[in-house]
């Protein structure tokens, strides 16, 4: 089958899960065991030297969790991925592979609020300093690159801005000055982008949301391309010898597996966040299924978006296919097969109107998640930003007006039914407190 390159939709059923060569299962067994036993005492030197491929310890890998990575490498483009305990720990690790305290990252000002409270605040702790870059304009972020930059991050699509990224740009930036471009890939998916194909180094996700796909875990990966020059001396966590690993100088020793093999063998071994092997095997379910139902959630964001901007009660909404967006034409490019199902607006009244259409809402969940098949509804402004100073929640794009929608995949008809007897509610509410709608 070597001279056959398969398509997404088979890759998404198929890639990393071959017949089981012990007992022919079909689908992927759960290997939930910690170890595993050793052939000699040979073996076992040789698989602690990294001379020889294999499993020790499920934290550092683990036959289900392999597969999951496989699927993840094959869909993004990627020559391989590590697998994490959650989107946080995965692309914290992206940043540990390559900086460390005296060091410094530029990412984009429109991150999930988690990330901006991990880059500014935690990075800093652990002496790695992070320029958060407001705005679209490519230029800002080379301007804010520095000597001991060791790499430049954005989202995809930002949450919960909704902002596109012009991926192409930031990875001619990047790469003019020696950098890889990470990006996050959650709110696209594979299925809608694949960030590696314009020039990505680095894929991270939170797999909790459309990876996963039906909101029972909490999961991430991070997927590297093999084409990032990790020896060139620019990054020497890769290209100097580490005292983590005897000594070992990832990029001579594995190439273009230079980042893979660190990001696992010291950065997951040692800060621990590994994935179960039943969430990975949940991942894989999910996985099967991607291609269809991000066709489904794109669907209903349409029509969902659309309802919206024809409503009075409604001050503006984001979505990066409508006419008006400043991000259509990014859309078009990276995005061809729909701008995603997750988007903002604001509602006119006030907070008082928010807090009621929230409230009424029957059928869409008020919750802190996103891409779930179910339809999800919150206000970031008081929850997933609110750790955000004024002026941070500002550059975030985070208003109090601000509703952000994660639009899942029932009868369209019965969401606009929903989100209908929420905006009556908003409205009624913002004429009690006095507000205008
Ligand atoms: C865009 C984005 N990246 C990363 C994360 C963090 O992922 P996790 O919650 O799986 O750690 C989130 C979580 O909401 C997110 O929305």
């Amino acid at each position: 089958m070597n001279d056959h390159s398969f398509g997404f939709r088979t890759r998404a059923l198929h890639a990393g899960t071959p017949p089981d060569p012990t007992t022919g299962a079909r689908a992927m067994p759960i290997y939930l065991t910690s170890s595993f036993v050793f052939d000699s005492t040979e073996h076992a030197a040789e698989l602690f030297a990294l001379r020889t491929y294999g499993n020790i310890y499920s934290r550092i890998g683990n036959p289900t969790v392999a597969a999951f990575e496989e699927r993840m490498a094959s869909l993004e483009g990627g020559l391989g991925a590590v697998a994490f305990a959650s989107g946080l720990a995965a692309q914290l690790a992206a940043v540990l592979c390559v900086a460390e305290s005296g060091d410094h990252i530029v990412a984009t000002a429109s991150l999930y609020g988690g990330t901006v409270t991990q880059f500014t605040v935690t990075l800093k702790r652990m002496g790695i300093a992070c320029t958060l870059v407001p705005g679209d304009d490519p230029r800002a972020i080379e301007a804010a690159i520095l000597p001991n930059t060791k790499l430049v991050y954005t989202e995809t699509i930002g949450n919960p801005t909704g902002n596109v990224a012009d991926l192409e740009a930031l990875a001619n930036i990047a790469h003019a000055h020696g950098l890889p471009l990470v990006v996050d890939n959650t709110f696209a998916s594979p299925a809608l982008c694949r960030p590696i194909e314009f020039g990505a180094d680095i894929v991270t996700h939170s797999a909790t949301k459309f990876i996963g796909g039906h909101g029972t875990v909490i999961a991430g990966v991070l997927v590297e391309s093999g084409k990032f020059p990790w020896g060139a001396g620019k990054h020497p966590l890769l290209s100097q010898p580490s005292p983590g690993y005897h000594d070992m100088n990832f990029a001579e020793t594995f190439g273009e597996y230079a980042l893979l093999m660190r990001a696992r063998v010291e950065v997951l071994r040692d800060v621990g966040a590994a994935l179960s092997p039943m969430n990975a095997f949940m991942l894989l379910q999910g996985l099967e299924t991607l291609p269809l139902r991000m066709a489904a959630h794109v669907e209903n964001a349409r029509i969902v978006a659309n309802f919206l901007r024809g409503r009075d009660e409604v001050s503006w909404v984001k979505y990066a296919e409508l006419a008006n967006s400043p991000y259509r034409t990014l859309a078009a490019k990276y995005l061809p097969l729909g701008a995603g199902a997750i988007f903002t607006f604001g509602l006119r009244g006030g907070r008082e109107a928010g807090r009621a259409f929230i409230e009424a809402l029957e059928l869409w969940s008020h919750l802190a998640n996103v891409g779930d098949g179910k339809s999800l509804v919150i206000h970031p402004a008081s929850t997933t930003h609110q750790q955000l100073g004024d002026e941070e929640m500002l550059v975030s794009g985070v208003s109090p007006d601000m509703v952000r929608l994660s639009v899942g995949r029932e009868d369209p008809s019965d969401l606009l039914w929903d989100l209908e007897n929420g905006l009556r509610a908003a409205t009624a509410a913002a004429a009690k407190s006095g507000a205008t709608v």
